[in-house]
């Protein structure tokens, strides 16, 4: 079994998780170690571009993020997670499938009302005037992990931190 981890980042839209995965990317790579990044926006367009936001949706969406992770790790690609994954079931059997050992549960546990604050793309204003269902914060429930091996609050932590403490796990 070869060393390489799943990371996985969970949390609101507009939380950060895209910024630090991509600045956890950038630090493993400087030492040489593979990775890839998988961001919910980028597998959206593709490999889940059939999906929705339904809880059955979402699910699948996991499902299959989750046995990409298993064949990367499986080919010693660490990966790096970017995506709400709101269900803690969700979650649970993506755990399953990558393997207790390999799998990084990291909450990016920004505000509702900081995300809201931020809206970098815009969509929690159109989620408040009803155009966007199924909302996740508004109009859809965040289950937060309970128990988490990482929670970065970006409110009081830099990139640079939530990087140094993740890379502290790998
Ligand atoms: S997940 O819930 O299935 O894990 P994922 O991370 O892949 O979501 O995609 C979330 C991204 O889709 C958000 O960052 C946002 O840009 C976009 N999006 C579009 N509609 C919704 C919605 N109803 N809820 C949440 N995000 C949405």
């Amino acid at each position: 079994m070869t060393n390489a981890k799943t990371f996985w980042l969970t949390g609101l839209s507009g939380a950060g998780k895209s910024t630090i995965a991509v600045a956890l990317k950038e630090r493993f790579d400087t030492t040489g170690r593979l990775c890839a990044v998988l961001d919910g926006d980028a597998v959206r367009t593709g490999l889940c571009a059939d999906l929705g936001f339904s809880p059955e949706a979402r699910s699948e969406n996991i499902r299959r993020v989750a046995h990409v992770c298993k064949l990367f790790n499986d080919n010693g690609l660490t990966v790096i997670v970017a995506m709400i994954s709101p269900y803690a079931d969700d979650r649970r059997n993506a755990q399953a499938v990558i393997g207790e050992q390999r799998f990084i549960e990291v909450h990016v546990a920004t505000t509702l009302e900081i995300c809201e604050r931020r809206d970098p793309k815009g969509l929690y204003s159109k989620a408040r005037a009803g155009l966007i269902p199924q909302f996740t914060g508004i109009t859809a429930p965040y289950e937060a992990p309970a128990m988490p091996a990482s929670l970065l609050d970006t409110a009081s932590l830099s990139v640079t931190e939530c990087v140094a403490a993740l890379y502290s796990l790998a």
